[in-house]
């Protein structure tokens, strides 16, 4: 078991699988991604409505693309994560697949759909069978390096997207706004990488908050994305359940389940950088009742970066190593994702 979240050789000893060094990689990445080139994709058709298509750590990416570029986008833009297409997909969609391995099957039996439907296709990854199946039938495809696990391969396909998205021309040039946000997070990296010390390193301190408990997340409905990609890295990383739900709302439902003392729980409110003034009421009078109806002092992530994708990555940034440092805390090592490898496996399997 650990004894310190400072003691670097038995986190390393923990760490087979090396996610540490994937999470101090992440800002890097991102700044590599900055230097994608735009591809020439000879389309004519300026698409009605965009779907960005994928599961998991991809599908992440796919939300972070969503709650970043979204302003500036003028048509309806939606993540999807099923092998079902909604209706209104058709020969004026701009469909992108997003998958790390390109072995997923669902997005194979999306992609599969939307070629069906005739959609304006795209994909990004790091090869597999949708790299193959691209350049056999020459739909666009963004390749990011392979050898991580998608899920902390997570900002590189934030870049990539955003460069396809750019290469349509459903959105002006992002680059410069990947590498700003790069900057910022190897700021705040070095602020929460495992070799500062617990006395001034925040993310080892809410890890420590959190051990044997249940994270309760909440952001704001902008920023839905982190909270999930959260969820979901205390789930693939420290092999625990987590939930989240967004603001406004959750005050008006969620916050009555806080009655009474739940001391296996506790809430984890992920600010923005950037809150209008009615978003920080809000944020202060869920905090106001949680602490009378719950008898509980919420956790508060605020990380300092101010550019659009910088306050969305730099919250992911921040509780991906918290996430890490849990599963050092439970003594596991976050890398290995047996219970995902076995449903891939049987679903591939059961539908042959
Ligand atoms: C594993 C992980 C998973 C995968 C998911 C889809 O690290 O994050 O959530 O992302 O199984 O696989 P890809 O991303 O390769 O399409």
């Amino acid at each position: 078991m650990l004894r310190s979240l400072d003691d670097l050789e038995d986190i390393s000893k923990i760490d087979a699988g090396n996610m540490l060094g994937a999470i101090n990689r992440f800002p890097d990445f991102l700044v590599d991604a900055a230097h994608f080139s735009p591809l020439d994709v000879r389309s004519s058709l300026s698409p009605h409505n965009i779907v960005l298509m994928g599961m998991g750590g991809s599908a992440s990416a796919a939300d972070v693309l969503l709650d970043w570029l979204q302003d500036r986008i003028t048509v309806p833009v939606s993540v999807v994560r099923d092998c079902a297409l909604p209706r209104f997909v058709g020969p004026k969609t701009l469909f992108m697949a997003v998958s790390y391995s390109g072995e997923t099957v669902e997005t194979l039996a999306a992609f599969d759909e939307a070629r069906k439907r005739r959609c304006i296709t795209a994909a990004v990854g790091s090869g597999g069978r949708l790299q193959t199946i691209c350049s056999r039938v020459k739909v666009p495809f963004l390749k990011v390096s392979s050898g991580l696990v998608p899920r902390a391969a997570l900002s590189q396909m934030v870049g990539a997207g955003a460069v396809m998205l750019q290469s349509f021309g459903v959105v002006g040039d992002v680059r410069a706004g990947l590498l700003e946000a790069g900057r910022e997070l190897i700021r705040i990296r070095g602020q929460l990488r495992a070799e500062v010390p617990l006395s001034r390193n925040r993310a080892k301190h809410v890890a420590l908050r959190l051990e044997g408990r249940l994270p309760v997340i909440y952001c704001l409905q902008r920023m839905s994305s982190v909270a999930r990609r959260a969820k979901n890295q205390f789930a693939e990383n420290s092999k625990l359940v987590a939930k989240y739900d967004l603001l406004p709302e959750a005050g008006h439902n969620e916050v009555e389940a806080w009655q009474g003392r739940n001391p296996h729980m506790l809430p984890v409110l992920v600010h923005d950088s950037k809150e209008s003034r009615e978003e920080s009421t809000v944020f202060r009078a869920f905090k106001a009742v949680l602490r009378k109806v719950g008898e509980v002092r919420p956790l508060e992530v605020r990380t300092g970066a101010s550019s659009a994708l910088g306050r969305l990555l730099g919250p992911v940034l921040f509780l991906d190593y918290v996430s890490v440092y849990l599963a050092f805390l439970r003594g596991v090592d976050p890398t290995p994702t047996f219970g995902i490898g076995e449903y891939r496996r049987l679903n591939s399997e059961m539908r042959r």
